[in-house]
């Protein structure tokens, strides 16, 4: 009894330390700003997500964040990568959360944490690991049992990871804000009452999670108390949160866009991210978040949404290999440096406004403490313009705003930018590689290792996406009294899949290769084959290039050949071939036999000379190099191919697509004028991605491994590895 009761004693004797020691260390919000420790901020923010790019890769970039003036790095957090199986985390090398923010708080940056965990992201399936669609009952982001039950579980799980290392501000660490859903608003509105519900229920849950600091909800209006919506965009500078005590924030604010394979590189100009920016602050705006400040990579293949390109460069101000991005970078570290001067009068005033011309407007903060700053804008796209401001006449370029911290002198104006600009260059080193190659051989019906079943087989369903292939396997017994043998008019076979990609082999010869688009996702193959007397062997190997990142009901989502399939042009008419025997084989015997790897690799023959394959579809090569001197990011161009995948001692650089070429327009870009992600495009009629990040960290000093399969055909002699410099 006596030792129970001093148990109780010490216990609440450490209640109530913990308790004392926590206050003073808060984090909380009024409809001015977040206030951290009592002090009232301006926050700017950035985002890099830690697996695209590599734990050493980290610190670097970090830092130069901070030089870049941010206060925040904002993450999401992907269940998938730490989920890869039920029950089975994964915290390790590029998926080491607490690593990275441990990095963050190190030098000095506070941590907005998005756990989601539905991310989009132009992530892999926004981020849900795929074993969640297998899940009975399942459905995805709404009133459903299954679902919320796994959402909180992994929920959970992070917070409970952030607070066992003492991640969260009240205890002593980094993280000031969470995030609990995604961009929820346009499926709420889709969906209705199950969607208002779960968005309540998500709230009351996340809340429940006791972080000590605020959560947030973007791009979604009707976010329940207490909750912060957010805003993601171009431009926020005119939004307002649905409460007057809630901060304005913009958690996303895009300094580009996303490549994709068959798609121009999107840019946007550094003047106009500044416009934007010092738009929305001067509108009472406190806290801005870059989506991305440095993209990075999608590595691997759990990176990527529907046809999204293995670089997400974004256009952020550090590029994909983490080299500063001139002048934007600079230009956003010089418009940081006039916002913070600005920032006493900032976070204790409300703007007056006024429009002193055509298209001018001006807001001046002025605080109780004689603090004074003015923002003066041009608003007009096309023409400069002279301001008078307090009797004194200022010149305003086209589309920009003056900065004045003292209501006096320009610091700043959003269209002059003062920093240099950079070009990067691609430098060939190390010479030219020596490959060897191996045939992937194509699969038949009735190999050991496949599954028979009648019908045709939704594709995700088979691989749980372990792998981008399947094989659908099929024989045609062509009678010798068929018409075309003789007048050799051959039948029509017609596949029409769910997509990606598709290649249809007849008797282990290539016939023919369809593939689709972001916008056009579905593929139909249509084309004369050369069939025989006899049994045919029908091998269809369809192509996954990433699962949807956006998109309601996930549980419904298809890809692969869903049928039909026909063969016209008999003597009977059309025969159909989707209900007949099929058989199946998920992947290909490389990756099976993990020929990416360095003991994976030595289990097959490998031929080379004159016997090396050259512009054959399915084939693997393997080459061996020595790290190239010097501490210039590395890459390697893939010119010459087609489209696959390729790894660096054993991991994935992600897949490979040279052959698919940019279109769109890629016209003058005029910073000047409302953006849109279609208005700054380069390099059309060019490879969408042609230069592939290769980490240096994933080297050693010699002997590494460079494995590339090869889906089109392509000349891997003209491979060659790229050094990045500015
Ligand atoms: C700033 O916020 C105050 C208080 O909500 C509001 O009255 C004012 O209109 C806002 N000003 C601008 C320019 O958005």
């Amino acid at each position: 009894m006596g030792s129970t009761l001093k148990m109780v004693g010490i216990m609440f004797g450490l209640v109530l330390f913990l308790a004392i020691s926590s206050v003073g260390a808060t984090v909380s919000y009024d409809d001015k700003s977040f206030i951290i420790n009592g002090k009232r901020k301006i926050l700017i923010s950035g985002s890099i997500h830690y697996p695209r790019s590599t734990p050493e890769m980290w610190p670097d970039l970090i830092q130069k964040a901070k030089d870049g003036g941010l206060d925040v790095i904002q993450t999401y957090v992907f269940w998938n990568g730490h989920e890869p199986s039920p029950g089975k985390y994964n915290f390790e090398g590029r998926f080491d959360l607490v690593r990275f923010i441990k990095l963050a708080h190190q030098a000095g940056l506070y941590v907005h944490l998005r756990i989601g965990p539905f991310v989009c992201a132009e992530w892999n399936f926004g981020g849900f690991p795929v074993w969640l669609k297998y899940v009975p009952g399942i459905e995805f982001r709404t009133d459903n049992g299954p679902f919320k039950a796994a959402m909180q579980s992994f929920v959970q799980r992070i917070v409970g990871l952030m607070k066992s290392e003492s991640l969260f501000e009240p205890q002593g660490g980094p993280i000031i804000m969470s995030q609990i859903e995604n961009e929820y608003g346009p499926v709420e509105w889709e969906i209705g009452a199950p969607g208002k519900a779960y968005s309540a229920w998500a709230a009351k849950m996340a809340v429940a999670q006791n972080t000590g600091v605020p959560w947030i909800m973007c791009k979604q209006e009707t976010a329940p108390d207490p909750m912060i919506d957010t805003c993601n965009g171009f431009y926020c500078e005119g939004f307002h949160p649905n409460k007057p005590n809630k901060p304005k924030m913009w958690t996303e604010a895009w300094t580009g866009w996303y490549t994709q394979f068959g798609g121009p590189i999107p840019y946007r100009p550094a003047e106009d991210m500044a416009f934007a920016v010092a738009r929305f602050v001067q509108n009472n705006g406190s806290f801005f978040n870059y989506y991305m400040y440095h993209g990075g990579t999608n590595f691997g293949r759990n990176a990527a949404g529907l046809f999204v390109a293995t670089s997400y460069d974004y256009d952020a101000p550090l590029d994909e290999y983490g080299l500063l991005n001139e002048p934007k970078w600079g230009h956003l570290r010089d418009l940081h440096k006039a916002i913070k001067q600005c920032e006493p009068a900032l976070v204790s005033s409300y703007p007056t406004v006024t429009w002193p011309g055509k298209n001018q407007e001006v807001h001046v903060f002025r605080s109780k403490n004689g603090a004074c700053a003015a923002f003066l804008s041009n608003y007009d796209p096309s023409f400069s313009t002279k301001l008078t401001f307090q009797n004194v006449q200022y010149d305003l370029p086209p589309w920009s705003i003056s900065i004045l911290p003292d209501c006096k002198t320009v610091v700043y104006n959003t269209a002059r930018i003062s920093s240099k600009s950079s070009t990067p260059k691609m430098l060939p080193v190390g010479g030219s590689l020596s490959w060897q190659s191996y045939n992937e051989e194509t699969p038949s019906a009735d190999d050991r290792d496949t599954v028979t079943k009648s019908g045709l087989w939704e594709q995700l369903s088979v691989t749980r996406d372990s792998s981008d292939y399947l094989w659908y396997l099929t024989d045609v017994n062509i009678a010798s009294d068929e018409g075309f043998l003789k007048s050799g008019e051959w039948p029509l076979l017609t596949v029409m899949s769910a997509g990606h990609a598709l290649h249809v082999f007849i008797n282990g010869k290539l016939a023919g290769t369809v593939y689709g688009s972001l916008d056009h996702p579905k593929v139909t193959y249509s084309g004369k084959v050369n069939l025989r007397a006899g049994v045919n062997k029908i091998s269809l190997l369809s192509v996954s290039v990433g699962l949807p990142n956006v998109g309601l009901h996930y549980e419904r989502w298809n890809e692969g050949v869903l049928g039909p399939v026909t063969l016209n042009g008999l003597n009977a008419g059309t025969r159909d071939l989707t209900k007949q025997k099929w058989s199946y084989k998920t992947g290909l015997r490389g990756e099976s036999l993990s020929l990416g790897t360095v003991t994976g690799s030595s289990s097959v023959e490998w031929v080379q000379g004159s016997l090396l394959a050259q512009k054959q579809p399915l084939t693997w090569y393997k080459s061996t190099f020595e790290a190239p001197g010097g501490e210039e990011p590395l890459g390697v161009d893939m010119m010459s191919m087609g489209k696959g995948e390729v790894w660096i001692n054993g991991q994935s650089i992600g897949r490979h697509w040279p052959a698919y070429t940019a279109k769109g327009s890629c016209g003058n870009c005029n910073y000047a004028g409302t953006f849109n992600e279609k208005k700054c495009q380069r390099n059309c009629n060019q490879p969408s991605q042609r230069w592939y990040h290769v980490p240096r960290s994933w080297l050693k000093p010699s002997g590494n491994l460079m494995v590339v399969f090869e889906e089109w055909g392509g000349d891997p002699t003209k491979i060659s590895l790229v050094k990045r410099t500015t």
